[in-house]
Protein backbone atom coordinates (compact mmCIF):
# COMPACT_ATOMS: atom_id res chain seq x y z
CA UNK A 1 0.00 0.00 0.00
CA UNK A 2 1.46 3.31 -0.80
CA UNK A 3 2.71 5.44 2.73
CA UNK A 4 1.90 8.84 0.77
CA UNK A 5 -0.51 11.40 1.87
CA UNK A 6 -3.15 13.09 0.02
CA UNK A 7 -0.83 15.85 -0.23
CA UNK A 8 2.25 14.60 -1.50
CA UNK A 9 -0.09 12.52 -4.07
CA UNK A 10 -1.73 15.65 -5.44
CA UNK A 11 1.80 17.06 -5.69
CA UNK A 12 3.15 14.45 -7.31
CA UNK A 13 0.31 14.04 -10.07
CA UNK A 14 0.70 17.50 -11.10
CA UNK A 15 4.26 17.36 -11.20
CA UNK A 16 4.38 14.46 -13.00
CA UNK A 17 1.73 15.30 -15.74
CA UNK A 18 3.92 18.44 -15.93
CA UNK A 19 6.78 16.23 -16.81
CA UNK A 20 4.94 13.71 -19.14
CA UNK A 21 3.35 17.28 -21.32
CA UNK A 22 7.05 18.43 -21.52
CA UNK A 23 8.38 14.66 -22.88
CA UNK A 24 5.32 14.32 -25.30
CA UNK A 25 6.80 17.99 -26.79
CA UNK A 26 9.82 16.60 -27.65
CA UNK A 27 8.46 13.46 -29.94
CA UNK A 28 10.75 10.95 -28.49
CA UNK A 29 10.63 7.65 -30.14
CA UNK A 30 12.03 5.05 -27.53
CA UNK A 31 11.79 1.12 -26.95
CA UNK A 32 12.04 -1.34 -24.19
CA UNK A 33 9.44 -3.81 -25.82
CA UNK A 34 11.96 -5.85 -27.67
CA UNK A 35 13.97 -8.76 -25.81
CA UNK A 36 16.82 -8.63 -28.79
CA UNK A 37 20.60 -8.54 -28.59
CA UNK A 38 21.96 -4.74 -29.43
CA UNK A 39 23.98 -4.48 -32.52
CA UNK A 40 26.64 -4.41 -30.36
CA UNK A 41 26.02 -7.42 -29.18
CA UNK A 42 25.45 -9.25 -32.78
CA UNK A 43 29.04 -7.72 -33.69
CA UNK A 44 30.43 -10.09 -30.77
CA UNK A 45 30.31 -12.76 -33.57
CA UNK A 46 30.81 -10.80 -36.81
CA UNK A 47 33.41 -13.46 -37.52
CA UNK A 48 31.14 -16.18 -38.01
CA UNK A 49 30.03 -14.36 -41.22
CA UNK A 50 33.47 -16.00 -42.48
CA UNK A 51 34.28 -18.78 -41.00
CA UNK A 52 33.04 -20.85 -43.18
CA UNK A 53 34.50 -20.57 -46.46
CA UNK A 54 36.07 -22.04 -49.95
CA UNK A 55 39.56 -21.47 -47.75
CA UNK A 56 38.37 -22.61 -44.58
CA UNK A 57 36.79 -25.76 -45.55
CA UNK A 58 32.82 -26.90 -45.36
CA UNK A 59 33.60 -30.18 -43.96
CA UNK A 60 32.74 -30.94 -39.93
CA UNK A 61 34.69 -32.72 -37.82
CA UNK A 62 33.39 -36.08 -39.47
CA UNK A 63 33.63 -35.15 -42.57
CA UNK A 64 30.14 -34.45 -43.51
CA UNK A 65 29.98 -32.25 -46.38
CA UNK A 66 27.96 -29.21 -44.61
CA UNK A 67 26.50 -27.93 -47.82
CA UNK A 68 24.85 -31.01 -48.96
CA UNK A 69 21.50 -33.04 -47.93
CA UNK A 70 21.70 -35.02 -44.86
CA UNK A 71 21.90 -35.47 -41.02
CA UNK A 72 18.67 -34.27 -40.11
CA UNK A 73 19.44 -35.02 -36.47
CA UNK A 74 22.52 -32.38 -36.49
CA UNK A 75 25.78 -32.26 -36.61
CA UNK A 76 27.75 -34.29 -34.07
CA UNK A 77 29.62 -31.23 -32.84
CA UNK A 78 26.45 -29.18 -31.83
CA UNK A 79 24.90 -32.26 -30.60
CA UNK A 80 27.62 -32.70 -28.20
CA UNK A 81 27.71 -28.67 -27.46
CA UNK A 82 23.98 -28.93 -26.12
CA UNK A 83 24.55 -32.07 -24.64
CA UNK A 84 26.84 -30.27 -22.41
CA UNK A 85 24.47 -26.99 -22.28
CA UNK A 86 21.51 -29.14 -21.32
CA UNK A 87 23.60 -31.94 -19.24
CA UNK A 88 22.04 -35.31 -20.64
CA UNK A 89 23.91 -37.63 -23.50
CA UNK A 90 24.05 -36.37 -27.06
CA UNK A 91 22.30 -39.19 -28.19
CA UNK A 92 18.86 -37.26 -26.46
CA UNK A 93 19.75 -34.82 -28.09
CA UNK A 94 18.26 -33.06 -31.79
CA UNK A 95 19.70 -30.29 -33.66
CA UNK A 96 16.99 -27.81 -35.29
CA UNK A 97 17.15 -24.62 -37.56
CA UNK A 98 17.46 -21.10 -36.06
CA UNK A 99 14.31 -21.29 -33.90
CA UNK A 100 13.71 -23.25 -30.79
CA UNK A 101 10.23 -21.64 -30.74
CA UNK A 102 9.79 -23.89 -34.17
CA UNK A 103 10.77 -27.09 -32.42
CA UNK A 104 8.19 -26.26 -29.53
CA UNK A 105 5.45 -25.46 -32.36
CA UNK A 106 6.19 -28.83 -33.81
CA UNK A 107 6.02 -31.24 -30.82
CA UNK A 108 3.03 -29.27 -30.01
CA UNK A 109 1.35 -29.92 -33.58
CA UNK A 110 2.62 -33.46 -33.84
CA UNK A 111 1.03 -33.54 -30.16
CA UNK A 112 -2.28 -32.31 -31.25
CA UNK A 113 -2.39 -34.40 -34.56
CA UNK A 114 -0.75 -37.70 -33.80
CA UNK A 115 -0.57 -37.79 -30.14
CA UNK A 116 2.63 -38.31 -27.87
CA UNK A 117 4.15 -41.96 -28.04
CA UNK A 118 1.21 -44.73 -27.30
CA UNK A 119 -1.43 -41.92 -26.79
CA UNK A 120 -4.41 -40.70 -28.61
CA UNK A 121 -3.72 -37.56 -30.77
CA UNK A 122 -4.28 -34.50 -28.24
CA UNK A 123 -7.07 -33.21 -30.78
CA UNK A 124 -9.12 -36.01 -30.32
CA UNK A 125 -9.44 -35.98 -26.66
CA UNK A 126 -11.68 -33.20 -25.83
CA UNK A 127 -11.06 -29.99 -23.77
CA UNK A 128 -7.88 -30.17 -23.14
CA UNK A 129 -5.71 -27.55 -20.66
CA UNK A 130 -2.30 -26.83 -19.93
CA UNK A 131 -0.53 -24.86 -17.24
CA UNK A 132 1.14 -21.54 -17.70
CA UNK A 133 3.19 -20.08 -15.19
CA UNK A 134 2.51 -16.40 -14.91
CA UNK A 135 3.90 -13.95 -16.29
CA UNK A 136 5.31 -15.97 -18.08
CA UNK A 137 5.81 -15.91 -22.08
CA UNK A 138 3.35 -14.42 -24.38
CA UNK A 139 4.72 -16.71 -27.65
CA UNK A 140 4.05 -19.74 -25.52
CA UNK A 141 0.51 -18.74 -24.75
CA UNK A 142 -0.01 -18.04 -28.64
CA UNK A 143 1.23 -21.32 -28.82
CA UNK A 144 -1.58 -22.97 -26.88
CA UNK A 145 -4.19 -20.39 -28.15
CA UNK A 146 -3.70 -21.58 -31.76
CA UNK A 147 -4.29 -25.05 -31.21
CA UNK A 148 -7.15 -24.13 -29.00
CA UNK A 149 -5.69 -25.45 -25.83
CA UNK A 150 -6.96 -23.97 -22.45
CA UNK A 151 -4.87 -22.23 -20.66
CA UNK A 152 -4.61 -22.15 -16.87
CA UNK A 153 -2.76 -19.36 -14.64
CA UNK A 154 -0.38 -20.42 -12.08
CA UNK A 155 1.41 -17.89 -10.08
CA UNK A 156 5.03 -17.48 -10.28
CA UNK A 157 6.95 -17.37 -6.84
CA UNK A 158 10.88 -16.17 -6.49
CA UNK A 159 11.82 -20.04 -6.41
CA UNK A 160 9.79 -20.97 -9.58
CA UNK A 161 5.78 -21.88 -10.03
CA UNK A 162 3.41 -22.46 -6.87
CA UNK A 163 4.12 -26.37 -6.89
CA UNK A 164 0.77 -26.65 -4.92
CA UNK A 165 -0.94 -25.46 -7.46
CA UNK A 166 1.16 -26.51 -9.69
CA UNK A 167 0.61 -30.73 -8.32
CA UNK A 168 -3.03 -30.69 -7.95
CA UNK A 169 -3.53 -29.36 -11.32
CA UNK A 170 -1.57 -32.41 -12.84
CA UNK A 171 -4.05 -34.52 -10.77
CA UNK A 172 -6.57 -33.45 -13.84
CA UNK A 173 -6.46 -35.91 -16.97
CA UNK A 174 -7.57 -33.42 -19.19
CA UNK A 175 -4.33 -31.04 -17.91
CA UNK A 176 -1.64 -31.97 -20.79
CA UNK A 177 1.83 -30.19 -19.85
CA UNK A 178 2.91 -27.26 -18.52
CA UNK A 179 5.00 -24.38 -19.89
CA UNK A 180 8.68 -23.57 -17.96
CA UNK A 181 11.23 -21.29 -18.41
CA UNK A 182 13.76 -22.31 -15.60
CA UNK A 183 16.61 -20.22 -15.55
CA UNK A 184 15.96 -16.16 -15.34
CA UNK A 185 12.08 -16.72 -17.12
CA UNK A 186 10.92 -14.53 -19.00
CA UNK A 187 9.78 -11.91 -17.76
CA UNK A 188 10.52 -11.40 -14.03
CA UNK A 189 14.25 -13.38 -14.40
CA UNK A 190 13.40 -15.94 -12.14
CA UNK A 191 15.58 -19.19 -11.63
CA UNK A 192 13.70 -22.75 -10.29
CA UNK A 193 15.06 -23.41 -6.88
CA UNK A 194 16.39 -27.22 -6.13
CA UNK A 195 13.14 -28.13 -4.41
CA UNK A 196 10.65 -27.10 -7.40
CA UNK A 197 13.06 -29.12 -9.95
CA UNK A 198 12.89 -31.76 -7.88
CA UNK A 199 8.92 -31.55 -7.59
CA UNK A 200 8.54 -30.88 -11.68
CA UNK A 201 10.72 -33.56 -11.83
CA UNK A 202 8.79 -35.92 -9.63
CA UNK A 203 5.22 -34.98 -10.74
CA UNK A 204 2.59 -37.73 -11.22
CA UNK A 205 0.14 -36.51 -13.60
CA UNK A 206 -3.14 -38.01 -14.07
CA UNK A 207 -2.58 -37.79 -18.00
CA UNK A 208 -0.04 -40.54 -19.74
CA UNK A 209 0.66 -37.74 -22.25
CA UNK A 210 1.67 -35.02 -19.61
CA UNK A 211 4.52 -33.26 -21.41
CA UNK A 212 6.85 -30.45 -19.04
CA UNK A 213 7.84 -27.92 -22.18
CA UNK A 214 11.25 -26.94 -20.21
CA UNK A 215 11.95 -24.04 -22.52
CA UNK A 216 15.78 -23.14 -21.29
CA UNK A 217 16.10 -20.10 -23.51
CA UNK A 218 18.39 -18.08 -20.76
CA UNK A 219 20.76 -21.22 -19.68
CA UNK A 220 23.51 -19.78 -20.52
CA UNK A 221 22.67 -15.97 -20.08
CA UNK A 222 24.23 -14.58 -16.44
CA UNK A 223 24.45 -11.24 -16.22
CA UNK A 224 27.35 -11.64 -13.52
CA UNK A 225 30.52 -13.76 -13.06
CA UNK A 226 28.70 -16.52 -10.46
CA UNK A 227 25.64 -18.20 -12.61
CA UNK A 228 22.95 -18.88 -10.22
CA UNK A 229 22.88 -22.71 -10.25
CA UNK A 230 19.41 -24.56 -11.60
CA UNK A 231 19.50 -28.51 -11.13
CA UNK A 232 19.61 -30.41 -14.28
CA UNK A 233 15.87 -31.70 -15.04
CA UNK A 234 16.66 -34.79 -16.90
CA UNK A 235 19.08 -36.04 -13.89
CA UNK A 236 16.19 -35.31 -11.69
CA UNK A 237 13.25 -37.15 -13.86
CA UNK A 238 15.90 -39.93 -14.32
CA UNK A 239 16.24 -40.22 -10.48
CA UNK A 240 12.34 -39.25 -10.21
CA UNK A 241 11.56 -42.60 -12.50
CA UNK A 242 9.73 -40.07 -14.77
CA UNK A 243 12.32 -39.76 -17.99
CA UNK A 244 10.08 -39.09 -20.55
CA UNK A 245 7.79 -36.15 -18.88
CA UNK A 246 10.16 -33.29 -19.88
CA UNK A 247 11.41 -32.06 -23.21
CA UNK A 248 13.62 -29.37 -23.47
CA UNK A 249 14.70 -26.70 -25.87
CA UNK A 250 16.90 -23.88 -26.08
CA UNK A 251 19.00 -22.29 -28.61
CA UNK A 252 22.01 -20.10 -29.40
CA UNK A 253 19.48 -17.17 -30.33
CA UNK A 254 21.09 -14.70 -27.83
CA UNK A 255 24.49 -16.61 -27.79
CA UNK A 256 25.53 -16.08 -31.45
CA UNK A 257 22.62 -14.25 -33.82
CA UNK A 258 18.88 -13.85 -32.96
CA UNK A 259 18.00 -14.57 -36.27
CA UNK A 260 20.95 -16.97 -37.00
CA UNK A 261 21.23 -19.09 -34.59
CA UNK A 262 20.91 -22.98 -34.02
CA UNK A 263 17.92 -24.49 -31.69
CA UNK A 264 18.17 -27.90 -29.95
CA UNK A 265 15.43 -30.09 -28.90
CA UNK A 266 16.25 -32.85 -25.78
CA UNK A 267 14.62 -35.15 -24.11
CA UNK A 268 14.06 -39.03 -22.92
CA UNK A 269 14.47 -42.07 -25.14
CA UNK A 270 11.02 -42.26 -26.14
CA UNK A 271 10.34 -38.96 -26.95
CA UNK A 272 13.39 -38.30 -29.01
CA UNK A 273 12.83 -41.49 -31.20
CA UNK A 274 8.78 -40.17 -31.86
CA UNK A 275 10.08 -36.94 -32.49
CA UNK A 276 12.67 -38.81 -34.89
CA UNK A 277 9.99 -40.56 -36.41
CA UNK A 278 8.52 -36.95 -37.15
CA UNK A 279 11.36 -34.77 -38.29
CA UNK A 280 12.82 -37.58 -40.86
CA UNK A 281 9.60 -36.92 -42.70
CA UNK A 282 9.80 -33.36 -42.71
CA UNK A 283 13.35 -32.34 -43.43
CA UNK A 284 16.49 -33.97 -45.45
CA UNK A 285 18.63 -31.96 -42.99
CA UNK A 286 18.58 -28.08 -41.49
CA UNK A 287 21.19 -25.46 -42.16
CA UNK A 288 23.96 -27.16 -41.66
CA UNK A 289 26.72 -24.50 -42.73
CA UNK A 290 25.23 -22.67 -40.06
CA UNK A 291 25.45 -25.27 -37.90
CA UNK A 292 29.65 -25.71 -39.07
CA UNK A 293 29.45 -22.02 -38.31
CA UNK A 294 28.81 -22.63 -34.46
CA UNK A 295 30.64 -25.38 -34.03
CA UNK A 296 33.87 -23.60 -35.12
CA UNK A 297 33.03 -20.17 -33.05
CA UNK A 298 32.10 -22.60 -30.07
CA UNK A 299 34.28 -25.48 -30.16
CA UNK A 300 33.01 -26.37 -26.48
CA UNK A 301 30.76 -25.21 -23.60
CA UNK A 302 34.07 -23.00 -22.14
CA UNK A 303 34.11 -20.87 -24.98
CA UNK A 304 30.20 -20.20 -25.08
CA UNK A 305 30.95 -19.28 -20.79
CA UNK A 306 33.63 -16.92 -21.63
CA UNK A 307 31.45 -15.39 -24.76
CA UNK A 308 28.64 -14.32 -22.62
CA UNK A 309 30.87 -12.71 -20.22
CA UNK A 310 30.76 -10.41 -23.01
CA UNK A 311 27.54 -10.26 -23.82
CA UNK A 312 26.75 -9.70 -20.03
CA UNK A 313 29.74 -6.45 -19.62
CA UNK A 314 27.13 -4.98 -22.76
CA UNK A 315 23.66 -5.44 -20.94
CA UNK A 316 24.77 -5.61 -17.42
CA UNK A 317 24.77 -1.65 -16.78
CA UNK A 318 21.32 -1.72 -18.61
CA UNK A 319 19.69 -3.50 -16.10
CA UNK A 320 21.88 -2.10 -13.50
CA UNK A 321 20.61 1.37 -14.90
CA UNK A 322 16.72 0.04 -13.94
CA UNK A 323 17.40 -1.77 -10.68
CA UNK A 324 19.33 1.88 -9.40
CA UNK A 325 16.70 4.10 -11.08
CA UNK A 326 13.61 2.36 -9.25
CA UNK A 327 15.36 2.14 -6.41
CA UNK A 328 15.98 6.09 -5.93
CA UNK A 329 12.46 6.28 -7.61
CA UNK A 330 9.94 4.27 -5.77
CA UNK A 331 11.95 2.63 -2.93
CA UNK A 332 9.68 1.96 0.11
CA UNK A 333 7.00 4.44 -1.73
CA UNK A 334 4.59 0.73 -2.04
CA UNK A 335 3.84 2.22 -5.77
CA UNK A 336 5.76 -0.94 -7.92
CA UNK A 337 7.33 -3.49 -6.66
CA UNK A 338 10.34 -4.95 -9.35
CA UNK A 339 12.84 -8.17 -9.79
CA UNK A 340 16.16 -7.64 -9.61
CA UNK A 341 16.94 -10.87 -12.35
CA UNK A 342 20.83 -11.70 -12.62
CA UNK A 343 20.36 -12.86 -16.05
CA UNK A 344 17.79 -13.70 -18.97
CA UNK A 345 16.76 -10.61 -21.00
CA UNK A 346 13.79 -9.22 -19.09
CA UNK A 347 12.94 -7.79 -16.16
CA UNK A 348 9.15 -7.52 -14.39
CA UNK A 349 7.24 -4.75 -12.74
CA UNK A 350 3.92 -5.16 -10.83
CA UNK A 351 2.73 -1.72 -10.86
CA UNK A 352 -0.63 -0.86 -8.46
CA UNK A 353 -3.78 -3.14 -9.55
CA UNK A 354 -5.99 -1.80 -12.45
CA UNK A 355 -2.45 0.83 -13.90
CA UNK A 356 -0.50 -1.45 -16.10
CA UNK A 357 -2.69 -0.30 -19.42
CA UNK A 358 -2.54 3.25 -18.10
CA UNK A 359 1.21 3.18 -18.08
CA UNK A 360 1.64 1.49 -21.43
CA UNK A 361 -0.74 4.27 -22.48
CA UNK A 362 1.04 7.07 -21.08
CA UNK A 363 4.38 5.94 -22.36
CA UNK A 364 3.12 5.67 -25.85
CA UNK A 365 2.05 9.17 -25.57
CA UNK A 366 5.32 10.47 -24.77
CA UNK A 367 7.38 8.00 -27.51
CA UNK A 368 8.16 5.14 -25.17
CA UNK A 369 7.03 1.62 -26.32
CA UNK A 370 6.23 -1.09 -23.63
CA UNK A 371 5.05 -5.08 -24.33
CA UNK A 372 1.80 -4.46 -24.72
CA UNK A 373 0.24 -4.41 -20.89
CA UNK A 374 -1.33 -8.42 -20.56
CA UNK A 375 0.92 -9.97 -22.61
CA UNK A 376 2.75 -11.73 -20.40
CA UNK A 377 -0.76 -13.81 -19.33
CA UNK A 378 -2.40 -15.96 -21.41
CA UNK A 379 -5.15 -14.31 -23.64
CA UNK A 380 -3.29 -11.21 -23.44
CA UNK A 381 -5.63 -10.75 -19.99
CA UNK A 382 -4.05 -9.78 -16.90
CA UNK A 383 -6.53 -9.92 -14.35
CA UNK A 384 -4.97 -7.66 -12.41
CA UNK A 385 -3.70 -5.08 -14.85
CA UNK A 386 -0.36 -4.83 -13.05
CA UNK A 387 1.87 -6.61 -14.64
CA UNK A 388 4.39 -4.97 -17.11
CA UNK A 389 7.89 -6.25 -18.69
CA UNK A 390 10.48 -4.46 -19.09
CA UNK A 391 13.11 -5.23 -22.11
CA UNK A 392 16.26 -3.13 -21.38
CA UNK A 393 18.52 -4.32 -24.21
CA UNK A 394 18.14 -2.67 -27.45
CA UNK A 395 18.52 0.85 -26.51
CA UNK A 396 21.71 2.35 -26.13
CA UNK A 397 22.25 3.30 -22.07
CA UNK A 398 21.06 6.83 -22.84
CA UNK A 399 18.06 6.06 -24.31
CA UNK A 400 16.84 3.20 -22.06
CA UNK A 401 17.80 5.60 -19.58
CA UNK A 402 15.19 8.23 -20.82
CA UNK A 403 12.56 6.01 -21.43
CA UNK A 404 13.07 4.12 -18.05
CA UNK A 405 12.83 7.77 -16.60
CA UNK A 406 9.15 8.58 -18.77
CA UNK A 407 8.03 4.75 -17.40
CA UNK A 408 8.85 6.60 -13.50
CA UNK A 409 6.83 9.49 -14.54
CA UNK A 410 4.02 7.38 -16.27
CA UNK A 411 3.42 5.38 -12.96
CA UNK A 412 3.73 7.92 -10.76
CA UNK A 413 0.47 9.41 -12.55
CA UNK A 414 -0.99 6.43 -12.61
CA UNK A 415 -0.54 5.49 -9.01
CA UNK A 416 -1.58 9.07 -8.09
CA UNK A 417 -4.66 8.59 -10.17
CA UNK A 418 -5.42 5.79 -8.72
CA UNK A 419 -4.95 6.36 -5.25
CA UNK A 420 -7.06 9.90 -5.47
CA UNK A 421 -10.01 8.19 -6.94
CA UNK A 422 -9.58 10.22 -10.37
C1 LIG B 1 11.53 -17.90 -23.09
C2 LIG B 1 11.84 -17.81 -24.54
N1 LIG B 1 11.84 -18.92 -25.28
C3 LIG B 1 12.11 -18.88 -26.60
C4 LIG B 1 12.39 -17.69 -27.23
C5 LIG B 1 12.66 -17.71 -28.70
O1 LIG B 1 13.70 -18.58 -28.95
P1 LIG B 1 14.23 -18.90 -30.41
O2 LIG B 1 14.89 -17.68 -30.94
O3 LIG B 1 15.19 -20.02 -30.19
O4 LIG B 1 13.05 -19.32 -31.22
C6 LIG B 1 12.41 -16.50 -26.49
C7 LIG B 1 12.67 -15.21 -27.15
O5 LIG B 1 12.50 -14.16 -26.59
C8 LIG B 1 12.13 -16.57 -25.11
O6 LIG B 1 12.12 -15.47 -24.34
Amino acid sequence: MALLSKEQLRLMLSENLEKHAAYKAKGLKLDMSRGKPSVSQLDLCGDMLVNVSEESGVKSGDGTDTRNYGMPEGLPEIKNLFARILELPAENVLVGGNSSLNLMFDVFAQAMSVGMPGCEPWAKQGKIKFICPVPGYDRHFSVCEYFGIEMINVEMTPNGPDMDAVEKLAADGSVKGMWCVPKYSNPDGCVYSDETVRRIASLKPAAKDFRVFWDNAYCMHDLYDTSEPLLPIFKACLEAGNPEMVIQFASTSKISFAGAGVSAVAAGDENIRHIKKRLFIQTIGHDKINQLRHARRFPDIDVVKAHMKRHAAIIRPKFELLYGLFTREFGGNGLISWTEPKGGYFMSVDVMEGCAKRVAGLCADAGVVLTPAGATYPYGKDPRDRNIRIAPTVPPIEELEQAAEIFCVAVKIASAEKLLGR
